[in-house]
């Protein structure tokens, strides 16, 4: 097995297996299935909302790639007459820097720095977009998901529902009745956390209870909802009430970037995994909950197999990564393919940080048992799910 896996790395450095999932189960006798909203996987390896979904072209690649799914870049909500409460959010920027971040505990990682915000083009262009993803969608090469940021109002204010009907309606329009639901992430920003907005708890807790059950009021179609945390600017104990108030959402995104209010930006690496992980840890889903709470998805400095186990070990069933798949080529192993290719090969078959070679170790230690002959990565998520 360890020679196999090594040929493998090697082999798929310049060339790539027709269908990832099914080389890994064959020759590992390794199950990757996964699931995003309740939707299965082939594997738990898809691509974050932001710049690297803003194209037709970029999902073709993506698809082709074999990643498992890919979340539009977030879209900004507006009404019937094209107002947007959120409009500061629909910000024109390309320039993206993808820099070195030590960590507060000295280790180096990767972060992108960038200041721009939503989609900054027309709510046209969006809907073109999500309809090349439901086609990807529907012809099962790679499942793809709108992002929306909608209205969030102050205490005394109220929520603009108009916004949350127009844009969902058009984007169930666009997606078409032919296959509900319609599956949504709902984004809270780290820029969100950064304003001045988001200072009041209560504030934040009030929008948590209640736009899961805007958008599918909102909704002419059956719709899951997932909510994208930010990293608010308050205690692990405050991030663990927020999961909590998000009683209404099928499934919650864990969490996005942290935000430096120095630099006025916002940063990924080993704190950001740190802290998610660390709330993850002590997050129990609570006693009445139903199976919603149980969906769990992670993101944050995910670059490699073993932090993504780490994440499934905490009950995540899918992970979404963006700043992995923007390293300069010299840091992939691989030495052919597009971005995504040669991160899915580091990610799944390094010998020694490759998803492969960690659930092979959690089966060593006695973590991870084999049923009907094979390991399951959901089988790892679930585990943490039994024990909390
Ligand atoms: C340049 C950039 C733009 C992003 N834009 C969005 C966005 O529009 N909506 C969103 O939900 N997340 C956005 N994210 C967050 C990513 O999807 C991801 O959750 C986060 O960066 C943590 O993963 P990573 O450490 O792999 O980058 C963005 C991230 C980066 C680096």
């Amino acid at each position: 097995m360890p020679e196999q896996l090594e040929w493998d790395f090697e082999r798929f450095k310049r060339e790539w297996p027709r269908d990832l999932a099914a080389h890994v189960r064959e020759a590992y006798r390794i199950d990757l299935t996964a699931r995003y909203l309740g939707e299965t996987l082939p594997h738990p390896i898809g691509k974050g909302s932001g710049q690297l979904s803003l194209s037709a072209g970029q999902l073709e690649d993506d698809a082709s790639a074999g990643l498992a799914f890919v979340v539009l870049k977030t879209l900004i909500a507006e009404d019937e007459t094209g107002a947007r409460t959120m409009a500061a959010w629909a910000v024109h920027e390309t320039k993206m820097k993808v820099e070195a971040r030590r960590a507060a505990d000295g280790r180096d990682g990767w972060t992108v720095t960038w200041k721009g915000r939503g989609w900054d083009r027309s709510l046209a262009d969006y809907l073109a977009l999500v309809r090349a993803g439901r086609d990807l969608t529907r012809a099962g090469r790679l499942l793809v998901v709108p992002s929306v940021k909608y209205h969030l109002p102050r205490l005394d204010e109220a929520f603009r529902d108009a916004e949350y009907r127009h844009t969902t309606a058009a984007l169930a329009a666009a997606w078409g009745e032919k296959e509900p639901p319609l599956l949504l992430e709902k984004d809270f920003s780290p820029t969100l956390a950064g304003d001045p907005l988001a200072d009041d708890r209560a504030q934040i807790l009030r929008w948590l209870g209640e736009v899961p059950h805007r958008i599918r009021a909102a909704s002419p179609l059956p719709v899951k909802v997932a909510v994208k945390l930010m990293n608010a600017r308050f205690d692990d104990t405050f991030q663990v009430e927020m999961m909590q108030a998000t009683r209404d959402a099928d499934a919650l995104v864990c969490f996005n970037r942290l935000f430096d209010t120095q630099r006025d930006v916002a940063y990924g690496g080993w704190d950001l995994s740190d802290r998610n992980l660390r709330v993850l840890n002590f997050y129990r889903p609570l006693p009445t909950s139903t199976d919603r709470y149980r969906l769990l998805v992670g993101t944050g400095n995910i670059c490699s197999g073993r932090m993504i186990l780490e994440y499934a070990s905490r009950g995540c069933e899918s992970v979404q990564l963006h700043t992995f798949f923007q390293l300069p080529l010299a840091e992939y192993p691989a030495t052919y393919g597009s971005r995504s290719q040669r991160a899915l090969h580091a990610l799944v078959f390094h010998p020694e940080h490759g998803l492969i070679a960690g659930m092979r170790d959690l089966e060593a230690r006695g973590t991870l048992d084999r049923r009907n002959g094979e390991l399951h990565f959901l089988d790892v998520s679930s585990h943490a799910h039994r024990a909390s």
